[in-house]
C-alpha cells in the first residue's frame, strides 16, 4: 500500500487486505524482522504538493469551485489517512500488542479507502478529479515526527488530527446543505460517523499503551502533544462527538478557553493549553 503510488491501488489493496486478513491481522503483520515502511509513502504525480504556506486560500464559498476545492482538500486528507493507517500497522508491527489492535487498524485503513473513493467519485460528478488542484504537503509531517513512538503517534494522529476533523465537519455539512449540495453533505455525514470510531479506537489503544507503561493518560497526552504536535489545538471543540469517542475533556480541557473545567490562571508558553 505504502509503496503503491496510484490511489486506486491503495484503495483496492486496503479492501483486499481487509477481506483476506480480517480477524487475524496480527498474524499477518506482527513480525520482528519486517523491513520498516518508507519514510514517505509513494504518491501519484498529481496533485502537485505545496507547502502549507503556498496553498491558495480556499475560502468558504458555496460556489461550485468552492465546493470542489473543499472536496479536493478532503480527498487528499483521506488519501493520507489510508497511508497513515498502513504506516501505523507496518511501523509498529514489532510491538507486542493484542491482535485486536491490528484488526482495528486494518478496518480503519479500509474505511479511509472508502472515504477516499466516495469523495473522489463526488469530485468526478462535480466535473473535477483528484489531482486537478494542488494539495497540502504538510499532512505527512505528523507521521515523520512520531515515527519512533507509537504512543506519540496515537496522541497526535487520531487524538489531535482526526479529533479536529470531528470539530470542523458539522459546519462543513451545514454549509454544503445550505449550498444545495446534499449529496456531498451525505458523504461527509458518513465520514463523520466513521471518524468518531477512529478517534475512539485511537483513544482506546492510547489508554491501553499508557496502562502498559504505567502512565496517566490525560497528562501523558498533553505532554506528547506539547512535544510532537507542531500546530495549535483550536477550540471550539465538538464535545459531543469527542465524548462519543470516549475522548472527554479531561484530556483537552486546558486547551479550551471556553471550558468550565479550565483552572483559572493557567497559561503556557505557547498558549496551546
Ligand atoms: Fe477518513
Ligand atoms: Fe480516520
Amino acid at each position: 500500500m505504502l509503496n503503491a503510488p496510484a490511489p486506486g491501488d491503495k484503495v483496492a489493496l486496503s479492501r483486499q487486505a481487509l477481506r483476506l486478513f480480517a480477524g487475524r491481522a496480527a498474524a499477518a503483520w506482527r513480525h520482528d524482522n519486517r523491513p520498516l515502511p518508507p519514510s514517505r509513502p509513494a504518491r501519484p504525480e498529481a496533485p502537485k504538493l505545496l507547502s502549507p504556506s503556498a496553498m491558495p486560500k480556499r475560502g468558504k464559498g458555496a460556489s461550485l469551485q468552492g465546493r470542489i476545492a473543499l472536496i479536493h482538500a478532503l480527498t487528499h486528507i483521506e488519501l493520507n489517512a489510508i497511508d497513515l493507517a498502513w504506516d501505523l500497522l507496518a511501523r509498529f508491527a514489532r510491538i507486542d500488542l493484542p491482535g485486536a489492535f491490528y484488526d482495528d487498524w486494518l478496518r480503519i485503513a479500509a474505511e479511509e479507502a472508502l472515504h477516499f473513493s466516495l469523495l473522489e467519485k463526488r469530485l468526478g460528478t462535480l466535473g473535477s478529479h483528484y489531482g486537478a488542484l494542488p494539495a497540502h504537503d504538510g499532512l505527512w509531517q505528523a507521521a515523520t515526527d512520531t515515527a519512533d513512538d507509537l504512543l506519540a503517534r496515537l496522541a497526535v494522529v487520531p487524538l489531535v488530527l482526526e479529533a479536529r476533523g470531528l470539530d470542523v465537519t458539522p459546519t462543513m455539512i451545514s454549509r454544503l446543505k445550505a449550498a444545495g449540495d446534499p449529496q456531498s453533505a451525505a458523504i461527509l455525514e458518513r465520514i463523520y460517523a466513521d471518524e468518531i470510531g477512529h478517534v475512539s479506537c485511537g483513544r482506546r489503544w492510547f489508554e491501553h499503551c499508557c496502562g502498559v507503561r504505567g502512565l496517566p493518560p490525560a497528562r501523558t497526552w498533553r505532554g506528547l502533544v506539547e512535544k510532537y504536535f507542531r500546530g495549535r489545538l483550536k477550540p471550539p471543540f465538538n464535545h459531543q462527538a469527542r465524548r462519543l469517542a470516549g475522548f472527554d475533556s479531561r484530556y483537552y480541557a486546558l486547551s479550551d478557553a471556553a471550558d468550565d473545567n479550565r483552572p483559572k490562571g493557567v497559561t503556557t508558553k505557547n498558549g496551546r493549553r
